[in-house]
């Protein structure tokens, strides 16, 4: 299966009112990954992330801390990049929304669609949530009339606004909408947003897109009233073209489109607010809108930091290691649905996988190699080569299908297939026994099992890249295919080495 000739990856660019948290890892872990498959198979990759520094949320978590908004937001977003850079995150470019190059471009499109008519001046009475920074709407509260996310009373606000004329693009968008079912996917994220859209229909209202200065400050000036700032969502989401220098800048040009990764949380804004500001700035459409579920923690409820059942993905990669964490969240999650989170399931998860069949897998061939040769001779072919090769063949094809469809667990899940396969020959070939009749074909046996697991660590490189460099600074092998589509395409030459640690050890409470 082919991979597009370029690709623009991006995550949410998280508020900074809190350290990263697993929730935001998963985002940007996943991004990553993807990021190294489309790069493998051959597409020109640009990953953005970064982090998103306006607005009241920022300044009453500043304040809380003592901190000026720009000490605050310069510390907590160097934390989000340490952490990204910590697990090895390969991002092209991390923005932060208090960058010139950012503010530059917010002023730039809000002046042209101000010129065109499309924002207006108005009264405005709403209900306000500080945590989602967005007005809610009377249904979307719960019974005790709180945010279902934040489980906080809003505000009732009235103030005087800028209105962009959401109304005049929301059967643009409901149009393109369903004219392109892969627009936004999972279906289930696609058909939430045009049921959204109807809804924004019959409201009538059109999107309030500034803050009075008098009560707030820290945000993007107006370019056409200097006594407003702009509204954190038409502010954030313009980062995602910012970042390439719209609107003439050589990335902007090789790089738009976008293929945006986001959770279920921030669906409005990317599938109806960005989809109306791109038209109403005559700006192509993004490519995509891929929605993921939630990382339910403690209680079973969402992740987050004011929630506190927030796991700490700095302390996880400590415990578990950086590959593990990786393994584990796209493996557990189902693109789409919402995922639990406890050490018993991450545990269990690893143990039966990462370190009973793959790692033990890689082990246990290769001392049995050692142990019958002494050394890893070249590969040599064995009867189950053709048997191999017709698994890989169809897994082959299925992995791709699957990442390109984020379904990461299910790409896993086919590299399990050749796993399963080859610890079930060893199994029912009982190479200790061969060896004891001197059996001529235990070597060519081994190799062959050797060299599919090699192929198994190609598919899972953009899972584990930690362990892939590990096994290439321990055998000098040459591989025709990033992703071999039969076991001749993995050679190597007759190597002397030492029994090698295991990749995985098992994992426990205790010892990690
Ligand atoms: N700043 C906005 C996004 C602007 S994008 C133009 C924002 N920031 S956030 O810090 O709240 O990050 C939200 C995102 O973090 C989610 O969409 C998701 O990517 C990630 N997650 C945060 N908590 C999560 C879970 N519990 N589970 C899964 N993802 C989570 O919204």
């Amino acid at each position: 299966m082919s991979v597009p000739k370029k690709k623009y990856i991006t995550t949410p660019i998280y508020y900074v009112n809190a350290k990263p948290h697993l929730g935001h890892t998963y985002t940007t872990m996943l991004c990553d990954t993807l990021a190294k498959y489309y790069r493998f198979a051959g597409s020109d990759v640009f990953f953005l992330t970064g982090t998103d520094e306006h607005g009241d949320k920022i300044v009453k978590a500043a304040s809380k801390e003592g901190k000026t908004p720009q000490e605050y937001t310069d510390f907590i977003s160097s934390l989000f990049r340490t952490t990204w850079d910590t697990l090895h995150i390969e991002y092209d470019d991390f923005i932060r929304t208090t960058e010139d190059r950012h503010k530059k471009v917010v002023r730039q499109v809000l002046q042209i669609i101000y010129e065109k008519g499309d924002i207006y001046l108005a009264d405005y009475e709403g209900l306000y949530c500080t945590g989602c920074e967005r007005y809610l709407t009377e249904k979307e509260l719960n019974e005790k009339g709180e945010c279902p996310d934040h489980l906080t009373k809003p505000e009732l606000i009235q103030e005087k606004n800028y209105f962009f004329k959401l109304q005049k693009y929301l059967p643009k968008v409901k149009k393109h909408i369903e004219e392109n079912p892969d627009f936004i996917s999972p279906d289930r994220y696609r058909n939430e947003a045009l049921g959204a859209i109807e809804e924004l229909i019959k409201q009538g209202e059109d999107l309030s897109i500034s803050r009075p200065k008098a009560r707030l400050t820290w945000g993007i000036e107006l370019p056409f009233d200097s006594s407003f700032v702009t509204y954190v969502w038409f502010d954030a989401l313009l980062n995602y073209i910012s970042a390439l220098g719209y609107p003439d800048n050589e990335l902007y040009t090789r790089f738009w489109p976008a293929h945006h990764f986001i959770a279920k949380d921030i669906l409005k804004p990317h599938a109806i607010f960005w989809p109306a500001m791109l038209m109403a700035a005559e700006i192509p459409l993004y490519e995509k809108l891929s929605v993921h579920g939630y990382w339910l923690g403690w209680g079973d409820i969402k992740m987050s930091k004011s929630l506190g059942n927030a796991a700490d993905p700095l302390e996880l990669t400590n415990k578990l290691g950086e590959d593990a964490l990786r393994y584990f969240l796209a493996r557990e999650m189902r693109f789409g649905s919402d995922a639990k989170f406890s050490e018993e399931i991450v545990i269990t998860r690893l143990n039966t996988e990462l370190s009973n069949e793959i790692g033990n897998l890689f082990q246990r061939t290769l001392s049995m190699i050692l142990k019958y040769a002494n050394h890893l001779p070249k590969p040599q072919s064995h009867d189950i080569e053709q048997k191999l090769n017709a698994i890989l063949q169809e897994v082959q094809t299925e992995y791709h299908k699957t990442m390109q469809k984020e379904r990461t667990d299910l790409a896993i899940e086919q590299v399990l297939k050749v796993t399963g396969f080859l610890n079930k020959a060893i199994e029912e070939y009982k190479p200790w026994e061969m060896a004891k009749t001197n059996d001529e074909n235990l070597l060519p046996l081994l190799t062959t099992i050797f060299r599919g697991t090699l192929v198994c660590f190609a598919y899972l490189r953009p899972f584990l890249p930690n362990t892939w460099e590990k096994l290439t600074n321990l055998i000098s092998f040459v591989q025709k295919e990033v992703f071999p589509k039969e076991l001749s395409a993995i050679e190597w030459d007759t190597q002397n080495m030492e029994k090698p640690k295991p990749f995985f050890p098992r994992f426990t409470n205790e010892n990690h």
